[in-house]
């Protein structure tokens, strides 16, 4: 399973991309809008520090002025996923810009009839949010494995993207299901790691290696 960091802070961005472990970015308003950064600035700063896709979301409603949003992100860098919302001028977008070659993101997805059309409008990923599914008592999982069902009865070539992620449990159970990608808040990331088992082990043979009176380099 692919992991992307759901955030627009260039550091966190960095800190992370420096495992080796993150295989892309999604940013959207309300995180550009947290960044406190210039949208422009802070999405090429991004697709400079990150190959793989990095996800810039168009903000109209009407398929028109979203194509025009959507043709001006995509120039920004090769790895721009063009994010548009699960409507039906959204959808339209996706298929034009599918067409044209350039990646596209399909957001807020909440069923999975919703993740079907995505598929059917060429969209390189579909982001099912599961966090604010399971806010308003929805089994937010459930979904998952409706869309994974769904997709490999067809074999469609979108690749689901689970959103919205809470916590490590989340992640888990996406990889469960065996969703293509997650893309995690940093602090989420970051618990990934832990185990209080590892730091107690770790102290332990640190301490034992000591008394060995022994070095390896
Ligand atoms: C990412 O693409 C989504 O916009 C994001 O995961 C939404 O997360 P939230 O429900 O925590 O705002």
């Amino acid at each position: 399973m692919k992991f992307f960091i759901d955030t627009a802070d260039i550091d966190d961005i960095k800190e992370l991309a420096a495992t080796g472990l993150l295989d892309g970015v999604t940013t959207n308003p309300s995180l550009i809008k947290k960044s406190g950064r210039k949208f422009f600035e802070v999405i090429e700063e991004i697709c400079g520090v990150i190959e793989g896709p990095v996800s810039a979301e168009t903000v109209a409603t009407d398929h028109k002025t979203m194509l025009e949003e959507g043709r001006r992100l995509a120039g920004i860098a090769k790895n721009i996923a063009v994010k548009v919302p699960l409507t039906v001028d959204g959808l339209k977008t996706c298929k034009t810009l599918s067409d044209d070659g350039v990646m596209v993101n399909v957001t807020l997805c909440f069923s999975a009839t919703q993740a079907l059309l995505s598929a059917k409008a060429g969209a390189a990923f579909v982001s099912p949010f599961v966090g604010r599914l399971d806010d308003i008592s929805e089994d937010g999982m459930a979904l998952i494995e409706d869309i994974r069902l769904i997709f490999d009865n067809y074999d469609f070539a979108t690749e689901i993207l689970v959103a919205s992620v809470r916590s490590p449990m989340h992640v888990l159970e996406a990889a469960r299901i065996g969703a293509d990608v997650a893309t995690i808040p940093a602090d989420v990331l970051r618990k990934l790691f832990d185990h209080p088992l590892t730091d107690k082990g770790l102290a332990t043979f640190i301490q034992d290696w000591e008394d060995t009176g022994e070095s390896i380099l």
